[in-house]
């Protein structure tokens, strides 16, 4: 038997963040989140079944990965097959659009394409909120990368329940810029570092707290389609998700000096009347939420800034889509 399908998804960024795990297994996780798809950033991944293969094969950006890259394939590719009730081998081809220099090479954007390609394959034909379910078991971010525009991760009660739901389709003058400060591979994981912040940071609870509050009032925002609102508390829940890391022990942080640079460049460009608001994710680069209409002038004034760093503009991404079967 073969059976083939192709599919793409693009990476998102969260506005209230995903930081830690209460099932490591299952990816279950601490809190909601809410995030906006990035149209810039994406994957693109062919998935072959076929019975004449030994075992899967998984080709990234044209390089032929590891054992061990390819175990974690496998391992989320079973999770299907197990549904399906099939053991067939499969070729796994991905592409990574990602502007070289950004370093923002994302597993949302991969487990989103592959999941969405599986479901093709094995026929198990999932809505999209159901195959969340599966994806996130690759990466949790991943989960919110089947929709477009705004979308929410429900942390939910169980494996069934905790999925992703759209919100809005952000259709309202939105974009993000990236400043890629340092595009090296991160000292310290995402998955690692919320897990540590998790096990011993004092902060935590805290966190939690304020992430269920923001969750609520950036929903209401996006309703209202209050921008300076939305822009607010996505600033806030960043830098609280990073403070919960300077509470954790050993302490950690992801920030560089060109960081807090790029920081005090948007607050004063937000003091010029400009409506821009900044977040971070488990690395040293900045996303700023902007208007779409304005991402130019303000590319060009963070480009005049910081020379050596790539500085590039997003607009709201849309779903998961099956490109060929
Ligand atoms: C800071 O989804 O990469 O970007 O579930 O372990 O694969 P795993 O982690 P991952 O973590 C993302 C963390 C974040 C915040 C977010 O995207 O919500």
């Amino acid at each position: 038997m073969t059976n083939f399908a192709k599919a793409k998804a693009h990476t998102n960024i969260a506005l209230i963040k995903y930081w830690g795990k209460r099932d490591e297994q299952l990816f279950l996780p601490m809190n909601s989140s809410l995030s906006l798809t990035l149209d810039a950033f994406y994957t693109e991944t062919e998935v072959l079944l076929d019975d004449n293969l030994e075992s899967d094969q998984f080709i990234l950006n044209n390089d032929i990965q590891s054992l061990t890259e390819t175990k974690k394939i496998t391992d989320f590719l079973n999770l299907f097959r197990k549904q399906a009730g099939i053991t067939t081998p499969a070729k796994v081809t991905s592409q990574n659009f990602v502007p070289t220099a950004a370093g923002l090479a994302s597993s949302a954007s991969a487990f989103a394409a592959l999941g969405c390609a599986m479901n093709q394959v094995t026929n198990l034909n999932m809505d999209k909120s159901t195959l969340s379910t599966y994806v996130r078991r690759g990466s949790g971010s991943a989960t919110r990368s089947l929709f477009g525009g705004f979308v929410e991760w429900q942390m939910g009660t169980c494996s069934e329940d905790s999925l992703a739901t759209p919100v809005d389709d952000a259709n309202w003058d939105i974009g993000m810029i990236t400043v890629a400060v340092n595009t090296q591979k991160k000292t310290v994981s995402s998955r690692k570092g919320m897990k540590l912040t998790v096990e011993t940071s004092n902060f935590y609870p805290a966190w939690l707290e304020s992430a269920a509050t923001d969750l609520v009032a950036i929903k209401t925002a996006i309703k209202q389609q209050d921008f300076e609102q939305v822009g607010l508390i996505t600033e806030s829940n960043g830098m609280k998700m990073h403070g919960t890391m300077l509470g954790a022990t050993p302490p950690f942080s992801y920030w560089e000096p060109r960081t807090l640079e790029v920081l005090t460049k948007v607050r004063q460009l937000r003091g010029q009347g400009w409506q821009c608001y900044f977040t971070m994710d488990a690395g040293p680069n900045v996303k700023i939420l902007c208007r779409y209409s304005d991402s130019q002038k303000l590319q060009k004034f963070l480009q005049d800034a910081f020379p050596d760093n790539p500085v590039i503009i997003s607009k709201v991404g849309s779903g998961v889509e099956l490109l060929a079967k």
